[in-house]
């Protein structure tokens, strides 16, 4: 996908889990009784043909089942909703159509089902190939079920990626480095690495308050992940982004819209859009508990309970924390056009001379390999 060419994108949030994986924030549910599927597809349905009315016709450039875990879904359901997209939109015919999976053997068999339903690419949650760990994340399957997944994913998809997570209890750069290179071979075009993050209120936090989580100290998960970017890079997987890799050209598109500012619709509880609508842009949020979603969709025709329309400053703001994550940084030009004023040049000499950021050939700022480990520190300074 070039730089310029305008994408729009399609999210898809399923919020349901088998379990509740003690580090995980994400908007995602544990429920005993499985939940009314059809019932669901029929308001995913529902929300698409509100949307449709409201931004008018739009090429689908790519569309992304998130969770959650969407690999619960039945391959019909993906299809169903699959067609809805395809009945109020127009879809590129080189879309890029994604599908978030866990690597559990019954997921894994639902692949083909997936394929055949119109999804060309996987992001699999791997996060460790290691038994212990995977247990102490809380996860289901072991580094051989994953591993077992992945090579399906192989053979059903022309595109798939996997996510891992590092920076885990007593890791040592060593044992990182040999993880690594070991899913580094069992990757093909695209890996997304997560640093973990404890976020509040999660199990991990309150295991953390009692000082019963031994994350390595800042500067060890520092250098992991500068040995991340290193090894990555050597192996023809540089990073485009914080915590994604990939071989050129094969950049998650999906993701590059929201890094690149473009548009796109969230559908399903707990979905965050940004569409322009007249002269607007908007930033949209909808219910995020399932049950309230469904309800709301079944009497509004949608889920919104957010639909702001974002100021000049606001947008430009999101357009430096956006664009600043991506190695191919901004084009300040876009930022003066968005902002209605340039980025301060003083500030920007000061983080040049200290190493933070950089001005290309073409005449692009973006953050440097130094600059990205205090990237928050960086574009708060060039938003102020
Ligand atoms: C929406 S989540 C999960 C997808 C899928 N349900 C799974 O767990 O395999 C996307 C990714 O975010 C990452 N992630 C979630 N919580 C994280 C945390 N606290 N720290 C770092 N990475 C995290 C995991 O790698 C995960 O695969
Ligand atoms: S990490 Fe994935 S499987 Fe675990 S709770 Fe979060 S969304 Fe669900």
């Amino acid at each position: 996908m070039r730089r310029d060419e305008h994408s729009f994108g399609v999210y898809v949030h399923w919020p349901f889990c088998l379990s509740k994986c003690p580090y995980c924030d994400f908007n995602s549910h544990v429920r005993h009784a499985a939940p009314d599927e059809a019932r669901f597809v029929r308001a995913y349905q529902g929300e698409l043909a509100t949307l449709a009315a409201r931004t008018g016709p739009r090429t689908v450039t790519s569309i992304f089942f998130g969770g959650g875990t969407p690999s619960l879904m039945q391959p019909a359901s993906v299809a169903a909703i699959l067609d809805a997209v395809a009945l109020h939109f127009s879809v590129a015919a080189d879309a890029e159509i994604t599908l978030e999976a866990n690597p559990t053997s019954v997921e894994a068999a639902r692949f083909r089902g997936y394929r055949a339903a119109g999804v060309n690419r996987v992001s699999l949650g791997v996060q460790a190939l290691d038994d212990g760990a995977l247990q102490r994340l809380g996860r289901t399957h072991t580094a051989a079920e994953a591993l077992a997944a992945v090579a399906i994913a192989r053979a059903s998809f022309a595109r798939y990626s996997f996510d891992l997570i590092y920076a885990r209890e007593q890791q040592t750069p060593e044992a990182w480095t040999a993880e690594l290179k070991r899913a580094i071979a069992e990757a093909a075009e695209h890996l997304s690495l997560y640093q973990l993050t404890v976020e509040p209120d999660t199990p991990f936090a309150g295991l953390r308050a009692a000082g019963k989580l031994a994350l390595p100290a800042p500067d060890c998960a520092r250098a992991l992940y500068e040995l991340t970017q290193d090894i990555c890079a050597q192996a023809g997987l540089p990073a485009y982004e914080v915590s994604n890799h990939a071989r050129a050209g094969a950049e998650c598109r999906h993701n590059l819209t929201y890094w690149r500012m473009h548009e796109y619709a969230g559908i399903g509880p707990g979905a965050h859009g940004r569409l322009d609508i007249g002269n607007a842009r908007h930033a949209s949020a909808t219910e995020k508990r399932p049950e309230a979603w469904l309800m709301r969709v079944e009497s509004l025709g949608h889920g919104l309970v957010t639909d702001d329309v974002l100021t000049r400053e606001e947008i430009a703001d999101e357009f430096l924390l956006m664009g600043l994550r991506l190695t191919e940084g901004i084009d300040p030009r876009s930022y003066a056009r968005i902002a209605g004023r340039g980025l301060d040049p003083r500030r920007l000499a000061i983080l040049n001379q200290e190493g933070a950021v950089e001005m290309t050939a073409d005449g692009r700022l973006r953050v440097t390999p130094a600059g990205f480990p205090v990237l928050d520190a960086v574009v708060a300074d060039l938003a102020a």
